[in-house]
């Protein structure tokens, strides 16, 4: 497949759930690393959308299980128009890598919890290394590559370190566990990560919770915005930190009580609660700040006396 990506004029990311959050971390770090035009489409509407693609298309099949049937079925779609199929799964064998032109594997070991926590992480990494692999094929060589590769390897320890932090979801748990709404906004790759923290929270611990792009606030969703409204904001891009930060000013006018995950220098001051992690490379941060959302989710469920590992409702394939 080397010599195939310079004929790649387009790509085309697609998945289900957490699966699907992943990819639109994926998409966003292929078509900045490469320049190829990219696009994200849920599974289930993959089908139904007409997508305009062909052989010059490459397409990427995300899920854990391998047996989605949305995503199945989109492979298959993909493969009748003539694109070129990459799967990402996790099941070795599964129905989705015997039928894709290529299979990588996340290698996340057997998934028992429904909430696809470990899943997400490993498709982060494999998609990122995706990215940085076909963008080399392209011939661009970047001096960051070195120090994305530096800081996937550091990932553990920054991990087992926020995992550690125990004492403190279970004290923001223990304050938000009566929540019967939140809102999370984000910006570019911390959309991605707040659409998974709020699906996280509603699976989990059945808390209605709904993800905004930050800048989309002012057109609509402010209005929802009264006192007391917990609002949960990521901020791990530079570039887009003081943008954010004007967003919650605005919440936080309206009443807002505020909790924001971040690896920038602000002014904690500012704002209810601040959970810092460490600093990385942008396209590293979503591996990491999406952690801080997953135990929120889970320490809020345990506090309600629900049953983390198994959702009512929702079944693996
Ligand atoms: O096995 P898959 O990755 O294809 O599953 C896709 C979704 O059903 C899955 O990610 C779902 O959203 C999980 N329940 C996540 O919590």
């Amino acid at each position: 497949i080397h010599d195939k990506f310079k004929t790649f004029n387009k790509a085309y990311f697609v998945a289900c759930g957490t699966a699907y959050h992943a990819c639109l971390s994926g998409a966003n770090i292929l078509e900045r690393l490469t320049g190829i035009p990219t696009f994200t489409q849920v599974a289930s509407e993959f089908r139904y959308c007409d997508p305009i693609v062909d052989e010059k298309t490459m397409c990427v099949f995300v899920s854990q299980s391998g047996e989605t049937a949305d995503t199945m079925a989109a492979l298959r779609l993909a493969k009748e128009k003539g694109c070129t199929t990459i799967a990402v799964a996790n099941v070795l064998g599964s129905s989705i890598s015997r039928e894709a032109d290529h299979t990588i594997y996340t290698c996340a070991g057997p998934e028992i919890a429904v909430a696809s926590t470990k899943a997400y992480t490993t498709q982060l990494i494999v998609l990122l290394l995706l990215g940085m692999y076909i963008s080399q094929a392209l011939g661009n060589e970047n001096e960051d590559y070195k120090r994305i590769i530096e800081g996937i390897a550091s990932l553990p320890q920054h991990i087992e370190n926020i995992l550690k932090d125990e004492k403190t979801f279970e004290h923001y748990a223990s304050y938000l566990k009566d929540l019967k709404d939140a809102y999370y906004i984000g910006r570019s790759l911390d959309y991605a990560t707040v659409l998974e923290g709020a699906l996280k929270l509603k699976e989990v611990s059945y808390v209605h919770a709904d993800a905004y792009i930050a800048g989309e606030l002012k057109h609509g969703p402010i209005a929802l915005i009264e006192n007391d409204i917990t609002v949960i904001s990521i901020m791990t891009d530079k570039n887009l930190v003081e943008k954010t930060v004007s967003n919650i000013q605005e919440v936080i006018t309206r009443g807002a009580k505020t909790l924001v995950v971040t690896n920038q220098n602000i002014d904690d001051k500012m704002f209810d609660t601040v959970i810092h992690i460490p600093e990385t490379n942008t396209f590293i941060s979503p591996i990491l700040s999406v952690i801080p959302l997953q135990l929120l989710a889970y320490y809020i469920s345990k506090e309600k006396g629900l049953d983390v590992d198994k959702p009512r409702n929702l079944a693996k394939s």
